[in-house]
């Protein structure tokens, strides 16, 4: 569709509009103007062979103006201050955790009487995982929704959610909500009535009477629960149908070929953007589209789909920042943040799920040749797109690593894959860590990792062993890794627990519906007491909170944390050291982290190419690097953040005050 016919269009679905409307809602026909060329154009190219694309388009903007004027009046509010500053996001402010609510404070009430424990950490983004109404027993930790209007019964209802939204809001704290977008629960309406033998909503998925078609996809798809769930389809005796379900059986792909799907979901989409949230991740993105003869993963449509999306929430709801879950391929990933016309026009946020791995390779390795390579070999990413730095989160720890990149640090992809998997799993001689194989492809020999931060690095064994410096070797490591999350550029997620060095909590194995999933393992109900010790400085918990709290405190005083420019990978001449530069226009940040159990030196050549004086102080201790000769020498696991300003000072930090007001700003 070429402009001058999108214009037409848009005057034809004006004129359907009183005059009251457009001049009391102008804000909201202003955006439509503004953005309805991308809304035609890439319609179009995702259903332009329909013949009722014009009729449908007109429904898409009933939809948007019905959701918009159901937009509460503090949410418009915070548009229009976003729409002033639509990097927001980019801040060195924000600092997120991601947690359920059930298993950390047991329910809706009981984590609002949790913000305290933000506040005190300095989380300001709280990411609360899949809390819908979803099927008792199996439900893929809720990602498995039955109704996208109602809260899990068993932790409260909406209307605590909006209130606690409101809670956090007023406490400078966004809340991030996950969007489920490529399936639902086979107890979903839609499924029960397609189930029920109802046409219109067997063609909301990807229904077959037999085997013909499911074979055709088969032959090219890939499985993502071997173990658990293999094959791409289910059988459904109640309507003699195969359904696709790539996930688990009981979690039905949405078929956005069909053009209500997309109106439907994006329905969805805004009525959570009107429940408050800030931040709305895009649960396994990857698969929304599937075609005959690929993997179903990464298609073109799938991003067109979240173009289109994303444009529809800019003109209702321009608060809301998009983020994409696509634990696919680096050079796949970066792609979510929009390509060609549309790059920085898709997602604005993706979990860094190469930069996860690949610190996790530096662990098992004690070497930092893969992180290097992997990052540098990276595509650039949009200025206004950035990533949620992590090294837990809820899943496993697949190894998505480029076979090209392990290949040219000289080593094979499939031995060291599966070295990584020995390591963590604890097989591997002299290994400390407790973690579990997830997954595991007989076929393909694959497999990912379960466990905690903590007990991957070794704290578990050491509590286990009495061994004190093993813990405090595990401690140091653990926050080594958060100190590189929180300075490599992005927003860092402390995961839920790893803020007092949570261990693996096996009490999944008495849960029947949890036994099969070992990624329970790294799900741990939080218990209180233990939590309360992260007051006490002699316990575990104690020091790994104050250190973490430090970590926290100090990334928001350091505008060059900011996502705006990104960190340059430095040279330290040194396999074992982590070395990046992170600058804005007033000062420069050398981060230097050794990755291995054994004191380095780094050589002051890299200090001068980052323009940083020797005598520079460390912005966590306030001391200089400890030097001997013309070597900055890094203990094991020990890290620096090595502050110049341009002006000469060292290390200066803003006010707490600035620092207030800029968290207030994002919520407003
Ligand atoms: C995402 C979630 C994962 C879930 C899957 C299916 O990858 O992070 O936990 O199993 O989607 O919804």
């Amino acid at each position: 569709m070429d402009s001058k016919q999108a214009a037409h269009l848009l005057a034809t679905l004006l004129d359907t509009y009183r005059g009251s409307e457009l001049s009391s809602d102008r804000e909201f026909f202003m955006r439509l103007a503004f953005h309805f060329r991308d809304i035609a154009r890439l319609s179009y190219s995702l259903y332009g062979g329909r013949s009722h694309l014009e009729e449908w388009t007109r429904r898409l903007v009933d939809l948007l103006y019905t959701q918009y004027r159901a937009r509460p009046r503090r949410a418009r509010e915070v548009d229009r201050v976003r729409e002033r500053n639509p990097k927001w996001y980019l801040s060195n402010q924000l600092v997120s955790t991601m947690l359920y609510v059930d298993r950390f404070a047991g329910n809706l009430a009981g984590l609002r009487r949790r913000i305290g424990h933000f506040r005190d950490l300095g989380v300001n983004l709280v990411h609360l995982m899949p809390l819908l109404d979803c099927p008792a027993g199996a439900n893929d930790g809720g990602y498995a929704v039955r109704d996208y209007r109602a809260v899990d019964p068993r932790i409260g209802s909406m209307d605590e959610l909006v209130a606690l939204i409101e809670a956090f809001h007023d406490d400078g704290i966004l809340v991030q909500l996950d969007l489920v977008v490529n399936h639902t629960s086979d107890q979903h309406q839609w499924a029960q009535r397609a189930a029920a033998g109802d046409q219109r909503y067997q063609d909301y998925y990807y229904m077959y009477e037999d085997r013909s078609i499911p074979d055709q996809f088969e032959a090219s798809m890939p499985e993502v629960f071997p173990q658990s769930a293999p094959g791409n389809f289910t059988w459904l005796p109640e309507v003699e149908r195969w359904v696709m379900t790539v996930f688990h059986e009981y979690q039905w792909d949405l078929n956005y070929t069909n053009p209500d799907v997309f109106l439907e979901m994006l329905d969805v989409m805004l009525y959570l953007s009107n429940c408050g949230a800030d931040v709305l991740r895009l649960d396994a993105v990857p698969y929304l589209w599937k075609k005959i003869g690929t993997t179903g993963q990464n298609l073109d449509e799938a991003h067109t789909i979240l173009r289109l999306f994303r444009v529809c929430a800019s003109i209702v709801a321009p608060a809301v920042a998009l983020m994409a879950e696509a634990v696919v391929q680096p050079a796949e990933i970066v792609r979510y943040f929009g390509t060609d016309d549309y790059a920085g026009r898709e997602c604005e946020m993706a979990y860094h799920v190469s930069l996860m791995v690949l610190l996790w390779d530096c662990i098992a390795t004690r070497s930092t040749r893969l992180l290097r390579r992997g990052l540098e070999s990276m595509p650039e990413i949009p200025r206004n797109a950035t990533w949620f730095t992590y090294i837990r989160c809820h899943d496993d720890i697949g190894l998505g690593y480029a076979d090209q990149d392990i290949r040219a640090c000289g080593l094979d992809p499939f031995l060291h894959r599966r070295f990584i998997v020995d390591y963590f799993t604890g097989r591997y001689p002299g290994s400390t860590a407790t973690g579990s194989p997830f997954m595991v492809n007989l076929r393909t020999g694959d497999a990912r990792i379960s466990g905690s931060a903590a007990s991957l690095l070794g704290l578990e064994s050491a509590i286990e062993r009495g061994d004190r410096h093993g813990i405090e070797t595990a401690i140091d490591c653990l926050i080594m890794l958060y100190a590189i999350v929180c300075s490599i550029g992005g927003i860092p997620i402390i995961y839920y627990g790893d803020e007092v060095g949570y261990l693996n909590d096996y009490s999944y194995l008495d849960e029947p519906d949890k036994r099969e999933d070992n990624r329970w393992m790294h799900r741990p109900r939080i218990d209180w007491n233990k939590m309360a010790r992260s007051q006490d400085c002699v316990t575990v918990e104690g020091r790994v909170f104050a250190r973490m709290k430090q970590l926290i405190a100090r990334r928001k005083e350091l505008p060059e944390f900011a996502a705006d420019f990104p960190a340059q990978m430095m040279d330290p001449a040194n396999e074992h050291v982590v070395a990046y530069l992170r600058y804005c226009a007033d000062y420069r940040t050398l981060v230097l982290a050794n990755v291995s159990d054994v004191t380095q030196i780094v050589s002051f050549d890299v200090l001068e190419e980052s323009g940083i004086d020797p005598s520079a102080a460390d912005v966590l201790s306030g001391r200089p690097a400890q030097i001997e000769g013309e070597y900055v020498v890094l203990r094991p696991y020990a890290f620096l953040w090595l502050r110049h300003s341009v002006f000469g000072e060292s290390a200066p930090s803003q006010t707490t005050q600035a620092v207030t007001t800029q968290t207030r700003e994002h919520t407003r």
